[in-house]
């Protein structure tokens, strides 16, 4: 099939753009009502974010839910519930939001990068077990994109070494494995509310767990060291106040009843990309097992390999946007990569040097994620995956087409190579 494309001047497949996010109505109108005119916009007197707590704990299979300030502050309130101390070792992968690895300097803990599946994207349970030392007390597997991690090998590696598993489901709202709901297998669940993610009312986060000693932790941390049965003015443990506010607990309470709509939406438009997609050679779509029962579809991840290609993912990822295709490389550097990390920009948070004086990120080295990173990584976002299956056909349409036509994109550099030669 030979088409121009339209980076190179032809027709686009698409001029429409795909649905907006977030999606609300009257519905948030009239919670953000009710709660303005009661008056009770505080998490201590009003009952929106109580009942939310209810509700998300209850829908991921958790006993409790502590509602907080963003998805950053639940990763290190649930490290400080576990216990973590300065100098010690948190494994996590480096395929992630900077925040999965602050939160564990935040924590006044050593970050320790290990490797991820190429074919999966998230962290390989091989490399948990290879980077375990007698400091190591915690690991953060990121359930990547929606796709839930391989916990039952995570969860069998942290029985046998006494480890606090806290999985950061930021991008995996209401994701499935084995018929059980991300965020309660480990011993914690970390979510964010934040504008991008599946749920959201703009920033928030939540810490949820069955454990109700680690509940009790979390809930102390979240509001000012007080205890729960405790004088108002009585403080145990120092922190701050990371409450959750009532407008925010009104809108997630509204979205809530959004979910499950979207939800299976995101899946099935997500497997029929798949269906489709994965007949393309040189690309290569996120694997998922059977194990994974249900995606949470925050992101529709792949691999571009530019040798099978004929040309690099940033000119394959232009010509798809040309087409009406919003499409993006990601995550572009390993965390460990990060200047943060290279330069160990900590500013107070020296819990390091207790056990790690010569602590150098830049010796790290994960070769599966470097590729991702610099070659090969790709996503789509979710509002994509919330249109019609005509919106698929039109992906569709525009890879297909793009991959027909790989020969008429040269790359800027070859080009002017062949032009000196
Ligand atoms: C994997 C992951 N963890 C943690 C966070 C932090 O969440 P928040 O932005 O709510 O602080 C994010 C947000 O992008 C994320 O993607």
């Amino acid at each position: 099939m030979s088409e121009e494309l339209a980076i190179n001047g032809g027709s686009p497949v698409r001029t429409e753009p795909f649905p907006s996010w977030p999606i609300f109505g009257k519905e948030e109108q009239t919670a953000l009502s009710r709660v303005l005119n009661s008056g009770q916009w505080g998490r201590l007197s009003g009952d929106e974010v109580a009942k939310f707590e209810r509700r998300f704990a209850d829908y991921h299979h958790a006993a409790h839910g502590i509602a907080v300030v963003n998805g950053t502050v639940s990763l290190r309130i649930a490290l400080l519930a576990a216990g973590i101390e300065a100098g010690d070792e948190v494994i996590v992968p480096p395929y992630t939001f900077l925040a999965t690895a602050t939160a564990v300097v935040e924590a006044n803990a050593t970050p320790v990068f290990v490797d991820i599946d190429l074919e999966t994207f998230n962290i390989d349970p091989k490399a948990i077990e290879a980077a375990i030392t007698d400091r190591t007390k915690a690991i953060i597997p990121v359930h990547v994109g929606g796709l839930p991690a391989d916990m039952d090998a995570i969860m069998d590696i942290a029985n046998r070494h006494g480890l606090t598993v806290i999985e950061d489901s930021a991008h995996a709202h209401g994701a499935e494995y084995k018929g059980r709901r991300v965020g309660s297998l480990g011993h914690m669940g970390s979510f964010s509310f934040q504008s991008s993610k599946n749920f959201t009312s703009g920033e928030g986060g939540i810490v949820i767990t069955s454990d109700d000693d680690l509940a009790g932790e979390c809930r102390s941390i979240h509001n000012c060291g007080r205890a729960e049965d405790g004088q108002w003015y009585e403080h145990h443990i120092i922190s701050g106040n990371y409450r959750l506010g009532e407008f925010q607990g009104a809108i997630l309470n509204a979205q809530f009843d959004r979910f499950d709509e979207q939800a299976a939406r995101r899946d099935r438009n997500a497997k029929y990309l798949v269906e489709r997609l994965s007949k393309l050679s040189g690309i290569y779509l996120q694997k998922r097992g059977d194990d994974c029962t249900r995606h949470g579809c925050h992101l529709f991840l792949f691999r571009l390999n530019p040798a099978e290609l004929g040309v690099s993912r940033e000119v394959f990822l232009a010509a798809i946007e040309a087409e009406g295709i919003p499409a993006c490389a990601g995550y572009v550097l390993p965390l460990y990569r990060q200047p943060v990390f290279t330069n160990l920009a900590f500013g107070p948070y020296t819990g390091y040097k207790n056990n790690h004086p010569d602590l150098d990120y830049t010796r790290t080295n994960c070769p599966n994620c470097e590729t991702i990173c610099t070659e090969q990584g790709a996503w789509m976002y979710q509002s994509l995956l919330l249109g019609e299956q005509k919106d698929m056909d039109d992906i569709i349409r525009a890879f297909e087409k793009v991959h027909a036509n790989l020969d008429s994109l040269a790359e800027p550099a070859e080009k002017t190579v062949g032009a000196t030669a």
